[in-house]
């Protein structure tokens, strides 16, 4: 794959940044590992800046994205490889995860169907990703139990990849190869008790990793975030659900930052759905009260539900 390079005042909507700008990226393919791209999708200028500055030069590191549930990590990938014709391989964490999910094993596998099958390889994500110069992205990478992933540790380091189920088979990072782990803490376990399956990682790799935050946008962006998610309702109401969902979030972090009242938080997922779903629910007697209930507040407990509907009655002025 060809490198070819985007101008990035253009490419991701920067206005101030100047046109001769530009960032590294692929020539356009078919590769069906290029994400799909939202052309609506809000850009903020500092994450932006930090990504793009990996993906140029990532000098021997890896990419660590962290931020609250839903605040875009993912999507920031996704979007900026999309654009830059990047593919990805991407894959998410969890418990019982172990290495060879990362770079392969052997499967019982058919040609076609009603054939007898046979014994193959098939290489994960992440060998994937070094052989073709693709982005590996591992989400939710602390909920993963650290001793199975040590053996990242040579690869995030620039050695190459030793397939010992493969025949000893050893890949060598492509020039393109870059790793991006997601997660909602920075390695440290959780220090709040706000999300419960995040565990401490190794020191030794947090070592190996530049990190970039990414919380929850400020006003003025997440309402950039709602006009694309839902154009056709009025401003004056997305301002509103936007206070909402900022209140709800003060009272889920707690004014010690350990936790508060509420055990849910509204995420700019579940608040793109409220938009969205107030569209569908136009017609209704009421579409803000009951596109919220029917995106966020039936996971809530009664108490949570009572103080998130008295949010959303001072806010909207209802009685
Ligand atoms: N800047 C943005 N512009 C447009 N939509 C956004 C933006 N940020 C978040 N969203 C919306 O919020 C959804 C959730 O984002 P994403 O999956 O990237 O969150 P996350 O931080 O990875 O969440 P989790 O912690 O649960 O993995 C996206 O699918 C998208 O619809
Ligand atoms: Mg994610």
């Amino acid at each position: 794959m060809q490198i070819q390079h985007y101008p990035i005042a253009k490419t991701f909507a920067q206005e101030g940044v100047p046109e001769n700008i530009t960032t590294m990226g692929l020539a356009p393919s078919d590769n069906p590992f290029i994400p799909n791209i939202k052309q609506s999708y809000v850009f903020r200028r500092e994450p932006l800046r930090e990504v793009l500055a990996f993906l140029n030069d990532p000098m021997g590191d890896a990419l660590n994205v962290s931020g609250p549930t839903g605040s875009g990590k993912t999507s920031l990938i996704c979007e900026i490889a999309g654009r830059l014709n990047w593919p990805v391989q991407s894959l998410t964490g969890r418990g019982k995860m172990e290495f060879t999910d990362l770079t392969g094993h052997y499967k019982l596998v058919s040609s076609a169907p009603g054939e007898a099958p046979s014994m193959q390889f098939q290489y994960g994500p992440l060998a994937k990703a070094m052989k073709e110069g693709h982005i590996c992205l591992l989400n939710e990478i602390d909920r993963i139990d650290p001793s199975e992933i040590t053996g990242l540790n040579d690869v995030l380091e620039g050695r190459p990849l030793v397939l010992e189920q493969n025949g000893g088979e050893v890949i060598k990072p492509h020039p393109h190869f870059r790793f991006i782990a997601t997660g909602n803490s920075v390695g440290n376990g959780d220090v709040t008790g706000l999300y419960q399956s995040v565990q401490q990682q190794d020191i030794a790799a947090m070592d190996r990793y530049r990190f970039t935050v990414v919380q929850y946008p400020d006003p003025e962006d997440e309402l950039a975030v709602l006009k694309g998610a839902a154009p056709s309702i009025p401003v004056s109401i997305l301002e509103c659900m936007i206070k909402v969902a900022n209140d709800i979030r003060r009272l889920f972090v707690g004014e010690d930052g350990n936790g508060g009242e509420l055990a849910v938080t509204m995420s700019t997922r579940s608040l793109c759905r409220w938009a969205s779903l107030m569209t569908v629910f136009q017609g209704s007697e009421n579409p803000v009260q009951y596109a919220l209930q029917n995106s966020f507040m039936r996971r809530c407990s009664p108490e949570e539900a009572a103080a998130v509907d008295r949010i959303i009655k001072d806010t909207f002025g209802l009685s």
